[in-house]
């Protein structure tokens, strides 16, 4: 039943993506011009292979693609919510755009993504942005040639927010960011309800993909050159327990293994309360499966845990990580982690850097508390003063980064293998590659190398990243 729907909703967008097509191709004729289209990726993994389906749609309907946006005649802004500041910056730009549009009476404005599956934010746009002229959120991402067409058939602006997902349509176009690797959606929204986090109520509940489905979007996309994959979803770790035929994250794993030309695969990410000593078997005994574990600690506070609803204690995270350098002796192990969650004292900020010290992550991304309206953390008393925070997020800082300097350097004067991502952006005649590790390395080379796999000598340390050399295979 599900696959006819999706089929047909399928369908219903290749109609819809053919009738945007003559639009434009008349448009073309009439201006003299060809059309572009600029995507603007805000937030996460997710988001950003969201974008490669939105751009992989609009040069199916015949826009060029630009990153310019004040030259663009169709911009969409693929949104996130998960921190205040990305909302900001959202308005920031909207303003900007709109004196873009003055000029260019032929440019379509369109937002979808997190932040507008919030009523407050497209109450807003509909009330006082009125020059944006499509409005979806993230469980009609699919749709969008539907709406583009209801925007040009109707002259006004549309706005379309579902509460949930209908149907996952995964067979429209998409256009990759990079040719040699991709994301690959394994499962969709979140179940856990950390007390801090909006996700779950703009990405709506768990779902997972079945494993055909994943198994066979991988295979296409090794025979479009596709080396590595890296396999997204909120907690992968509750992969698949939901589907009529339950299959683990394991067994995925193991599947996706087998897959003849792929060469790396990557993950994110798994939830500490339960990653599974099986996965990290299959990671063990896999060449292809990368030597790197995303491991989000958020506080290393027991007391502060519970409030955030992560389901684990300071103790059960560190006995976690050891059970995972035990398995995979070599890994890299990064965090992410908040400071100034609702009541956070002096105490428990120290147990965070306690287990920054013990865990020894290799980086960490590192977060200021943002209250995000409709959590439960928003409703809690006690949140912290902002120079408090301030002063822990300088200081968490530091400690992560010299724990992570000290302990990433254990790879100096090895030899690695790494997948040349693109040019150095710093230094002529240098490339970035990243190694399994996913520990960034710039070396000397042309950009033929681009895409490939290569070993090369790492000299150098340099905090969060390496200087190597090219070694001859
Ligand atoms: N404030 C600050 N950081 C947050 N994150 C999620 N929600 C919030 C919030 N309200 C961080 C978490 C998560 C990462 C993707 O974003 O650390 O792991
Ligand atoms: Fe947010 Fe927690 Fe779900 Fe991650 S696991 S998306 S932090 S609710």
């Amino acid at each position: 039943m599900q696959e006819d729907n999706n089929t047909s909703a399928l369908e219903e967008q290749l109609y819809y993506i053919g009738e945007c097509k003559k639009f434009l191709e008349k448009k073309t004729k009439e201006i003299g011009r060809p059309l572009y289209a600029c995507v603007h990726t805000f937030g996460c993994q997710m988001n950003a292979r969201d974008s490669e389906k939105l751009l992989g749609v609009l040069k199916e309907i015949g826009y060029l693609e630009t990153e310019d946006e004040d030259k663009s005649d169709f911009v969409i802004y693929n949104t996130c919510t998960v921190r205040e500041n990305a909302n900001l910056k959202v308005y920031g730009r909207l303003g900007h755009l709109k004196n873009v549009k003055r000029k260019n009476p032929h440019m379509l404005i369109a937002m979808c993504g997190c932040m507008m599956q919030e009523p407050d934010v497209v109450e807003k746009i509909r009330d006082s942005y009125k020059f944006v002229d499509i409005v979806f959120g993230t469980f009609n991402i699919y749709a969008m040639a539907k709406l583009i067409y209801n925007r040009i058939t109707s002259g006004s602006q549309v706005i379309d927010i579902w509460e949930k997902t209908k149907d996952i349509v995964e067979e429209l176009p998409t256009e990759r960011k990079f040719p040699f690797k991709s994301g690959v959606n394994i499962m969709y929204g979140c179940n856990n309800f950390c007390t801090y986090c909006i996700v779950p109520y703009v990405r709506g509940r768990e779902i997972s993909r079945e494993p055909k489905d994943i198994i066979m979007e991988i295979e296409r996309l090794v025979k479009d050159g596709v080396k590595e994959v890296m396999l997204l979803g909120q907690n992968v770790d509750s992969y698949g327990k939901t589907l009529d035929n339950p299959v683990s994250f394991a067994q995925l794993l193991r599947e996706i293994d087998k897959i003849e030309g792929l060469e790396r695969i990557r993950f994110m990410t798994p939830h500490p309360k339960d990653i599974e000593e099986e996965t990290l078997e299959v990671i063990r005994d896999s060449k292809k499966i990368c030597n790197h574990i995303h491991f989000p600690l958020q506080s290393g506070s027991s007391r502060l845990l519970k409030l955030m609803n992560r389901k684990y204690t300071k103790e059960h995270y560190l006995e976690q990580v050891e059970m995972i350098r035990r398995i995979l002796p070599d890994v890299s192990i990064t965090t992410d982690i908040i400071v100034g969650f609702p009541g956070e004292t002096e105490e428990d900020f120290e147990d965070t850097i306690d287990v920054v010290k013990k865990a020894k992550f290799d980086s960490a991304y590192t977060f200021i508390y943002s209250k995000r309206t409709g959590t439960p953390a928003a409703r809690m008393e006690n949140q912290v003063p902002e120079d408090v925070v301030k002063d822990r997020f300088n200081r968490l800082l530091a400690t992560v980064n010299e724990v992570s300097h000290e302990h990433i350097r254990r790879y100096e004067g090895m030899d690695m293998k790494v997948l040349v991502e693109g040019k150095d952006d710093h230094e002529e005649g240098f490339v970035t590659g990243r190694m399994t590790n996913n520990i960034l390395v710039h070396f000397a080379g042309d950009e033929s190398l681009i895409g490939q796999i290569v070993t090369v000598h790492l000299d150098e340390c340099k905090g969060f990243y390496y200087m190597g050399r090219l070694i001859e295979d």
